[in-house]
């Protein structure tokens, strides 16, 4: 599926801004300010997702929606709705037309990215619940058992406990997907057993849905500064709870699908190294040295872990490469130098049959490359050369030179520099991603 997001809504600040925060998230994003241009754009672009302003000059939302799901072309398009503001029927009307999640303005960066991510990581892959197990600490014996009903029937499994105490016991064992949780417990706050819960997990975080009778300002901060993903005031909306548990729900099986294919990608690093078909450490090196750059050009969240798994899959290719090629200490003739370059081109077909590495795939393949055409595989110049293949190949390069080699020492950091700002000048590198390099020497030091 294309990363493509349209974005319909009559505010052009909005739209400026939502474009600007999917692009630095790497997504492409078309925009649209009325209703019409949104359904007429939405059938010759067939996006991968709508971001829909349910408030719009010239036909409701509510109608765009309706009439992108009648239409064949556009009906499996997932919409995310954006309302202005907080307690809108007409969002709970577009859920139950089938709108896929709903966000309230104003949106932060991480929120929007965070949604976003979610439709193109698990749209049409999960049925909703699929069992996942849910944590329930809620002490009213009535609305703990309503909870249970309701989310059993949504096709959760269940787990009621009645007590802060338990509850953190319970979470301790790191096998739910969602805890929902009462704001007021007998026994402990309700923000302490977060807290608490926040300093004992081990397999990353566990998302957390408060629910409260509380509803000010600063509770929420206190519960975002604790570890709360959400808030839900009581008494509980059910549609509301439905669709934030679904999110939720999904957000964790897409950081556990990403923790395995860490491990996964871990184990051909290592096999990589163990084969010796790279220095030691070049590749690990590579990704975290990506990942410094990235941050510092704003790449957020999937890039980040694109980056990474990036960097640490980038040379897979060389495994391919016949060992006295790869090594040869002498001067390499054509023959032997174009089957050196083709591991840019065997690493992508390796990583390519992974559910969901298209983009890390297209990454290794053109880690080569370089902004003025003289790379390979594709000779790519200039912005076919994406943000990410720019950040791999600087991080490749600087790594490689600070490395000893057979054929000579490693280069100081300084000197390092001096050579990809002679090749910057002569079209090789994108200044911003040399520049972005020049001030993170420090981060650097602990590779
Ligand atoms: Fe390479
Ligand atoms: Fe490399």
């Amino acid at each position: 599926m294309e990363r493509k997001v349209l974005v319909v809504d009559d505010d052009i600040e909005s739209l400026r801004l939502y474009g600007e925060m999917l692009r630095r998230a790497g997504y492409a994003a078309v925009t649209a300010s009325t209703g019409w241009e949104g359904i007429d754009l939405a059938v010759k672009e067939h996006p991968g997702l709508i971001l829909l302003d349910l408030r719009l000059p010239d036909i409701t939302g509510l109608t765009v929606l309706e009439t992108l799901r009648t239409a064949l072309s556009t009906r499996n398009i997932p919409i995310i709705v954006v309302s202005a503001i907080s307690k809108d029927d007409d969002v709970m009307k577009a859920m139950q037309m089938g709108a896929f999640d709903y966000v309230v303005k104003p949106i932060t960066y991480d929120d929007m990215i965070r949604r976003v991510e979610l439709v193109f990581f698990s749209h049409e892959r999960q049925g909703e619940g699929d069992q996942s197990p849910v944590l329930i600490v809620e002490d009213s014996t009535i609305d703990g058992a309503s909870l249970s009903e309701q989310l059993t029937s949504w096709g959760y499994q269940v787990t009621w406990v009645q007590t802060g105490r338990e509850g953190i016991a319970q979470a301790a064992t790191g096998n739910f997907d969602v805890i929902l949780m009462d704001g007021l417990l007998p026994d402990i706050n309700g923000f302490e057993v977060v807290k608490e819960i926040r300093a004992t997990e081990r397999l990353g975080t566990t998302p957390v849905i408060m629910l409260t009778v509380l509803s000010g300002l600063v509770d929420k901060l206190k519960g975002f500064e604790s570890g709360v993903d959400e808030f839900l005031n009581k008494p509980v909306s059910w549609e509301e709870l439905r669709v934030r548990i679904r999110s939720l729900t999904r957000l964790r099986g897409m950081a556990k699908q990403r923790f395995a294919l860490s491990e996964v990608v871990g184990v051909i690093t290592n096999a990589i190294e163990l084969a010796e078909a790279t220095e030691p450490r070049h590749n690990q090196k590579v990704a975290s040295i990506s990942v410094i750059l990235g941050k510092r050009l704003g790449v957020q969240g999937h890039g980040l872990w694109v980056l990474e798994m990036a960097g640490s899959l980038h040379d897979v290719g060389k495994l391919v490469v016949r060992r006295e090629v790869l090594f040869k200490p002498g001067k390499l003739d054509p023959s032997e130098w174009a089957e050196i370059q083709r591991h840019s081109e065997y690493g992508e077909r390796i990583i390519r049959p992974i559910h969901g590495f298209d983009e890390i795939a297209d990454i290794v393949r053109h880690h080569h490359e370089k902004a003025d055409g003289s790379g390979y595989p594709d000779h790519l110049k200039g912005d076919q050369v994406s943000l990410l293949v720019r950040i791999v190949g600087v991080s490749d390069s600087f790594e490689a030179l600070t490395s000893d080699r057979p054929y000579r020492p490693a280069f100081p950091r300084d000197q390092a520099l001096e050579i990809l700002h002679r090749e910057m000048d002569e079209g090789h590198w994108d200044p911003q991603v040399i520049a972005a390099l020049s001030s993170s020497l420090d981060e650097l030091d602990n590779l």
